[in-house]
């Protein structure tokens, strides 16, 4: 949170905030903030609004007395799966490190006896879960934000009355309202040198890039086969060159080519944010409204991706006088 970008660092507001009062054209209505991505804690919440209520009291002693009309909080209350569990988090590096020491010392055993360990080892050690716990409803959010607001105005001489609080929720407005939806490609079970499993999907982190910026591991469904149990741990892949990891090193249950996978919680920053890397078409969007089904997106085609495409004309001018010398074709 302290690096992230947006806003008046506050050393310097006192002053930007005076020079601003004192421009004729123009008018200071109030205070905002947006603090990023939030915690889902209530008692983060309290926390947050008791250092924002009280220096909103500190500006208002600063610019001799002002009172905002205004009091902005910004959006970050979560979905209701978040937090969702990383794809890469804090403790795997710790944990690599230890792993990678001992991949070294094992190699006095011989390479069978190593790779047998080493498997072992991630077996027992390498696996994540999606969350699957619910963060607390809205109304306890709205109740930790205005409780501790308005205690520390009060308490710091501002009168709450009549200031206008407004709050700019996305993700817990509509997150869990997406499901990207993907078939699977191939399976692929290793065992030697290391035992590894990969789910290779029809879709791409690429489709999805928001959450994977977040490093969200996003839950999922098997949706032609929603009560099948997880039987082994598996590397859930996208299709594009890199390593594409979606789903890494979850439980998975027994599945084939052609099952459907659904991932959840996709409905912010996900659509938004697909991208063509290695000019792979984006998918349709369909808009559920109860039993009926409507594309409001169409699946994008080859000829989209290269629409903007555009090749110089002196290479094209190039290419006729090579085909007509007879060195190309
Ligand atoms: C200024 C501002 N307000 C609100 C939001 C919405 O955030 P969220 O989707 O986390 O609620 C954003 C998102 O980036 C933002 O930049």
């Amino acid at each position: 949170m302290q690096v992230y970008k947006n806003g008046i660092p506050t050393e310097h507001v006192v002053d930007m905030g005076r020079r601003a009062l004192n421009m004729k054209n123009i008018e200071v209505t109030g205070f905002h903030i947006h603090l990023g991505r939030h915690h889902w804690a209530p008692w983060f919440w309290k926390g947050q609004m008791k250092k924002y209520a009280r220096l909103i009291a500190k500006l208002k002693e600063e610019w001799g007395g002002y009172e905002p009309g205004e009091i902005d909080i910004g959006g970050g209350i979560p979905t209701p799966r978040d937090p969702f569990a990383r794809i890469v988090s804090r403790l795997d590096f710790p944990l690599l490190a230890v792993f990678w020491v001992m991949t070294l010392l094992l190699k006095i055993l011989g390479n069978k006896t190593r790779y047998k360990i080493i498997s072992k080892a991630l077996d027992l050690f390498i696996h994540k879960s999606p969350n699957k716990s619910l963060t607390p409803e809205i109304e306890e959010y709205a109740e930790a934000i205005t409780d501790t607001l308005l205690k520390n105005l009060k308490w710091g001489g501002i009168d709450p009355e009549g200031i206008t609080l407004q709050i700019e929720p996305g993700r817990s407005m509509y997150g869990d309202t997406g499901i990207h939806l993907s078939r699977i490609l191939k399976i692929k079970n290793q065992t030697r040198p290391i035992k590894w499993n990969w789910v290779l999907l029809d879709t791409t982190y690429f489709f999805m890039a928001g959450g994977a910026l977040e490093y969200n591991l996003h839950d999922f469904i098997m949706a032609n086969k929603a009560d099948s149990r997880p039987v082994k741990t598996v590397d859930i892949v996208g299709r594009s060159c890199f390593a594409d990891r979606m789903m890494p090193e979850v439980n998975f249950p027994e599945a084939e080519s052609g099952d459907i996978l659904a991932i959840l919680d996709t409905g912010a920053y996900q659509e938004v944010s697909a991208s063509n890397f290695k000019a792979l078409p984006r998918p349709a969007t369909v808009l559920v409204n109860g039993d009926s089904a409507e594309i409001i997106k169409r699946a994008e085609t080859v000829g989209d991706v290269f629409r903007r495409d555009k090749v110089p004309e002196r290479l094209l001018k190039k290419k006729v006088e090579e085909v007509k010398v007879g060195k190309v074709g």
